[in-house]
């Protein structure tokens, strides 16, 4: 998925003062991670987790080959407003009390419609254990609680979980307008 069109800081909605509050999120193997706001000083923290990532989530979140992050692009993801441009992660800690970003989700309001364009993306030792799912509904629930009326994000027709997750969560999948390798999913709020 490509990352949404960033738009400008300007205009927007109040804040969702909720965000600033960590939420515990439990997966199926037993482990918490907590779902919180991202921050600036993620800087490392975000290059590392794309990094880590392998190249087909990589390039299941993106939409092009890239191993990290350009700077421009890393300073976008982690210089949010929380308002127009709203991202989460989910942070793991280890027994050691190391921290890693286990998943990253977000969205950005778009200039041309109400509608806010989604990306999703857990770390491959992450996957199948029900953090996706919790993240995109903790996602979903901040934008329905910031008046957003639909979430929209484009997936490659290949990418049979995203699919798989977006029925779960009761959203809708149609053709996309310009590229038949795409899906547009949708959430209406
Ligand atoms: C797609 C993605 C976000 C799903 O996250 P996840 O944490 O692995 O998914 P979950 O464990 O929460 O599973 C949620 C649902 O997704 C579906 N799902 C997950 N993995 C699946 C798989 N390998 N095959 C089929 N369906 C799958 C299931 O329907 C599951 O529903 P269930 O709760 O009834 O079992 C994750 O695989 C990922 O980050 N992929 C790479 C990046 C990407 O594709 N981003 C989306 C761009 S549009």
């Amino acid at each position: 998925m490509m990352p949404p069109a960033f738009t400008s800081a300007a205009g927007g909605r109040v804040a969702n003062l909720g965000l600033r509050q960590p939420a515990a999120a439990t997966l199926w193997h037993g482990r918490s991670v907590t779902i919180r706001p991202v921050q600036p000083d993620d800087e490392f923290g975000e290059q590392a987790f794309v990094k880590g990532l392998s190249p087909a989530s990589r390039y299941s979140r993106f939409h092009f080959g890239l191993r990290e992050l350009p700077p421009a692009l890393l300073s976008r993801m982690i210089h949010v407003d929380q308002r127009r441009h709203v991202a989460v992660v989910a942070q793991a800690t280890d027994d050691v009390g190391d921290e890693e970003i286990a998943a990253d989700a977000r969205y950005v309001l778009r200039d041309d419609s109400d509608d806010g364009e989604f990306a999703i993306v857990v770390a491959d030792a992450w996957q199948g254990l029900g953090l996706g799912r919790q993240l995109m509904q903790h996602l979903l629930a901040l934008a329905r609680r910031n008046g957003v009326p639909r979430l929209f994000g484009d997936v490659l027709r290949s990418n049979l979980p995203m699919i798989a997750l977006v029925r779960r969560l009761g959203g809708s999948l149609t053709r996309h307008p310009d590229d038949w390798t795409l899906t547009r999913a949708s959430c209406t709020l």
